[in-house]
């Protein structure tokens, strides 16, 4: 799904249209797409959390990650998470593996800087239990926080999964912000991670009815690994 601006400064002229799923969404103030994002405004500059100006209005896209977006979408994980985000027990399900194919995106500013990422991860929910998602991280630039991109991106992200017949999505992360989208840790009991945790803070989203009937055990990393470079010599 695509939403197009009709004007950089009118914050709230945003008009759906067919497309690639990108979502393109402006802003300053709520929109009249608020059903799908109910915050999708950001501050007119980034780090400003005052009104937003009329002449700097900004708009981010949420899309398909590309391989040149790799570096900045690090640099900004590193600046808005600190160095220990490596040392997370999910960043065990992750390492050595792609992100679940079609399921990585990050958020555009019209510059093009990446100012947000959410990635989503094949696992097993237990040995031999049903697959389901791992999502994260998600992180947005900090001089950005609280002006819809972190939103724009689960419902984005949570859109996709479905639509491409995923039955479950798990994270690791704070109730009070995941809940709004439908996480909690009713269907998680059963579940460990494969590493230090907080137990409350495992969540869990069904997108099919009955996906985590059953569900136990400890999470396993299932996603396609990354290729080692061919190390070869050149007589
Ligand atoms: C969490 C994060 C991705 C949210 O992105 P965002 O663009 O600021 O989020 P949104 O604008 O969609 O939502 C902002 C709202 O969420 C709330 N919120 C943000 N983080 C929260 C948290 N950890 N717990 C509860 N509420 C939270 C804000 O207070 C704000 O509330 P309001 O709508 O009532 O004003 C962003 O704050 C971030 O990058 N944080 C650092 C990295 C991180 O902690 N990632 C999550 C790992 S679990």
């Amino acid at each position: 799904m695509e939403y197009l601006i009709k004007s950089a400064v009118t914050a709230t002229e945003i008009t759906p249209s067919s497309g690639p799923a990108a979502e393109l969404f402006s802003v300053g103030e709520k929109s009249p797409i608020a059903a799908l994002a109910p915050s999708l405004a950001l501050r007119a500059q980034a780090g400003s959390r005052g009104a937003p100006d009329e002449g700097a209005v900004r708009a981010a896209t949420i899309v398909a990650e590309i391989a040149d977006d790799i570096i900045a979408r690090e640099i900004l994980l590193d600046r808005a998470m600190g160095p220990n985000r490596r040392k997370k027990s999910s960043e065990k399900l992750r390492r050595g593996r792609r992100p679940s194919e079609g399921l990585a995106f990050i958020a555009r500013d019209l510059t093009g800087a990446v100012v947000g990422t959410v990635r989503l991860w094949d696992v097993r929910l237990g040995e031999d239990g049903p697959a389901a998602l791992l999502l994260g991280p998600l992180a947005v630039e900090p001089g950005m926080k609280s002006g819809g991109i972190g939103s724009a991106l689960m419902r984005h992200a949570i859109a996709e999964a479905a639509r491409l017949g995923h039955g479950a999505i798990v994270l690791v992360g704070d109730a009070p912000y995941y809940g709004r989208f439908g996480f909690s840790a009713d269907r998680t009991g059963s579940l460990a991670m494969p590493g230090p945790y907080e137990r409350h803070r495992l969540l869990a989203l069904e997108l099919k009815n009955g996906a985590l009937d059953g569900a136990k055990g400890t999470i396993k990393a299932a996603g396609r690994k990354i290729k080692a470079p061919a190390l070869g010599f050149v007589a």
